[in-house]
């Protein structure tokens, strides 16, 4: 289905551009001050309303192949001190933001939390509620992995305003699960949605990774089919990231064997034909929504849009201001990230100072380049109409500060993954799958950095 030779001749280093310029950029000359100075002035800056991303760094046992930021612990003071630590650092933040901006998402992420006592996420909510004005629908989202979920706290979440639950599922075999030292869920996912569904309009999300120890494309084929039967609101597959020089308990995967690349290729590729079959839009890369969720249709309007915690759309999306460890605050003209070390964290805040460790203030002409970049990364396609008419800027005078591969952006469309136009371009074909390259073609850094970034594929 994907051409080989399309993959081979484009798996060059390119950034993931999850953001622009990427996470690998920012620099530690930036301090708890400057996160002030920036704070105060994202409140004059687009989009006007609030993103808020909690972080919670701890899970009960933990994943061999996890690649996110978290400690295991059942430490109680420790999630106590650092629950403190969180309020601290909501209140010093939302002091500083103008009081008629609105909350329009809120994203819980891990870790793991609803590994938290019910009462800690109740008493942080609380607090926000009481910190900020929301606009009339906004999306309260939670990563949930569903080993640690039961009725009562799913009641209490409802209960809360969660309307968007995100599960860790990776596979449903239990041999894969195993391996990896992950729990089953503790309730049957099947009826963990039905009860959802009875009882709330929250949206439901599952994820799966593919490139585990004992997978096969058949296994996967099996899981994503069973997935597809289940009609989750949206769902991923994530492709394994292995790097064990970074996360040390990878290794212990090794001892299995891991699927190889082309093995990995065919299990994305069945993930792909078994979900666009089902019916689904496919998102980005690998994320798959029903046609008629707000994501698709947002893409379908071209207003997708991208942050750290996932797709959202530019309507419900705003400044995303982030609170707790390793956690990444995007605003307009800023990344600011917190340190990684949960005791360096705590000890900040009770010394009442930002915990920030590194960052980025982006230049004028690197806020229009992420713009052009988000867009072909989003909405697979560039209107150099659009984006002038919403930086308020010439079209002649973008141009001039974005760096136009021509050559390259030529012999996209000889191969038959780009449409160019008067206006700019249409990705069409194989182009969805080498997108990184496409967006690259419009950046400057790369031609400067090539060295930095991993393959595209
Ligand atoms: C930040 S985790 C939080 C979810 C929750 N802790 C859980 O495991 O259910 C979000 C997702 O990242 C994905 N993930 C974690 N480690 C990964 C890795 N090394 N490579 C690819 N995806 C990974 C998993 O699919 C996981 O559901
Ligand atoms: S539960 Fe999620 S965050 Fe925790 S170790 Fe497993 S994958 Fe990582």
């Amino acid at each position: 289905m994907i051409e080989r030779n399309i993959l081979e001749k484009y798996n060059t280093a390119v950034p993931r551009y999850t953001s622009y310029p990427p996470a690998n950029f920012f620099h530690e000359n930036i301090n708890g001050e400057d996160y002030r100075r920036i704070l105060i002035e994202s409140n004059q800056k687009k989009p006007e309303n609030i993103s808020l991303y909690i972080h919670i760094p701890f899970c009960p046992k933990l994943c061999f192949y996890c690649g996110c930021n978290t400690t295991i612990t059942r430490n109680n003071q420790l999630i106590t001190d650092y629950t403190e630590a969180l309020k601290k650092e909501i209140r010093m933040v939302s002091e500083l933001l103008d009081k008629n901006r609105k909350v329009s998402q809120i994203h819980w992420g891990g870790g793991t939390p609803n590994s938290l006592p019910i009462e800690i996420i109740k008493s942080i909510m609380e607090l926000i509620y009481k910190e900020f004005q929301f606009i009339d629908e906004p999306e309260i989202a939670m990563e949930c992995s569903p080993a640690y979920l039961t009725w009562d706290y799913l009641d209490e979440l409802i209960n809360l305003k969660f309307n968007r639950f995100s599960f860790g599922i990776q596979d449903f075999r239990q041999d894969v699960l195993k391996a990896v030292n992950r729990s089953e869920p503790a309730i049957h996912v099947e009826d963990l949605m039905t009860y959802i569904r009875n009882n709330s309009n929250a949206g439901i999300n599952l994820d799966f990774i593919y490139g585990l120890p004992l997978q096969t494309v058949e296994s996967f084929k099996e899981t994503i089919t069973q997935a597809a039967k289940l009609e989750p609101d949206r769902l991923v597959t994530f492709s394994y990231a292995h790097v064990p020089w970074f996360k040390k308990t990878q290794r212990k995967l090794e001892e299995y064997g891991l699927p190889d690349a082309e093995a990995k290729l065919q299990m994305f590729e069945a993930g792909y034909e078994i979900m666009t079959k089902a019916g689904y839009v496919p998102i980005g890369l690998d994320h798959y929504a029903k046609p008629d969720d707000e994501l698709s249709r947002a893409l379908e309007n071209k207003m997708l849009h991208r942050n750290f915690q996932g797709y959202c759309t530019r309507e419900t999306t705003g400044q995303v201001y982030a609170f707790g460890t390793s956690s990444i605050s995007q605003l307009y003209s800023a990344y600011i990230q917190n340190t990684k070390d949960v005791k360096k964290y705590i000890a900040a805040m009770t010394n009442d100072e930002f915990a920030v460790e590194k960052g980025y203030e982006l230049k004028p002409e690197q806020i229009v380049i992420r713009e052009v970049i988000n867009e072909i990364m989003c909405n697979q396609y560039l209107s150099w109409e659009t984006i002038a008419e919403r930086l308020n800027a010439k079209i002649t005078a973008l141009k001039a500060i974005i760096a136009q591969n021509q050559e390259q952006l030529q012999e996209f469309e000889a191969d038959g993954l780009i449409t160019l136009n008067d206006d700019g371009l249409t990705v069409k074909g194989n182009g969805r799958f080498v997108i990184r390259n496409i967006a690259a073609s419009f950046d400057p850094i790369i031609k400067a950095n090539e060295q930095k970034f991993s393959k595209s594929i």
